[in-house]
């Protein structure tokens, strides 16, 4: 780990070489269950931003690609009431939809926006999501394609943020509790 982080990462969780081997298989399972399909991609905004560049790149399919803008209010290491701040605009009645999000923490951010999208009738909605922390689960949410089951630890990097820093890490890290802590 570069020095600089040091003072804020306890330890490197997962190296940039290790992400990017997975996500290539994860985009060759996904290449394969999509193709010929009409597939729209539904990132949400703001922790993809990496994970979704690198993924879509080893995409090799004709898909589109949409946004939706979710945050939540409240402490920065516990997901709080969430708020719309990006609205679907691709139409994806008939498609298929790849919903795609950083982590899988507590579900309450896929479950509201599964509750958005299933009316809006697709022919079907798969979940991908980097990170899976199963422990957490309170809403009955469940991903299709995981990157990697990860322990009860709040984790930055490759997107994922505390208080909108450290999603330039090129690798994900476990940040060190005293940075949060208090919040
Ligand atoms: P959920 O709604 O509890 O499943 O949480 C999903 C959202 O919480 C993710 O999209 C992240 O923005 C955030 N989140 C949950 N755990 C972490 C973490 O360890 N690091 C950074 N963000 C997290
Ligand atoms: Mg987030």
């Amino acid at each position: 780990m570069p020095n600089r982080w040091r003072r804020e990462i306890a330890n490197v969780l997962i190296s940039e070489e290790r992400i990017a081997r997975r996500v290539r298989s994860l985009a060759k399972e996904i290449a394969r269950d999509f193709a010929g399909r009409d597939l729209v991609i539904v990132s949400l905004l703001n922790g993809t931003v990496m994970f979704l560049g690198d993924l879509i790149r080893h995409l090799s399919l004709p898909l589109r690609l949409d946004f939706i803008g979710v945050s939540s209010y409240g402490s920065d290491t516990k997901s709080g009431a969430l708020i719309f701040t990006k609205e679907l605009r691709l139409d994806v009645r008939g498609r298929d939809v790849l919903l795609v999000d950083d982590i899988l923490d507590t579900g309450k951010t896929l479950t509201k926006v599964l509750e958005k999208l299933r009316p809006l009738r697709p022919r079907r909605i798969k979940v991908c999501v980097l990170l899976e922390k199963k422990a957490r689960r309170t809403a009955p949410a469940r991903a299709d394609y995981v990157g990697f089951q990860i322990p009860d630890k709040f984790v930055v990097g490759y997107g994922l943020d505390f208080a909108e820093r450290y999603r330039n890490l090129p690798f994900i890290g476990v940040l060190r509790p005293e940075i949060y802590e208090g919040t």
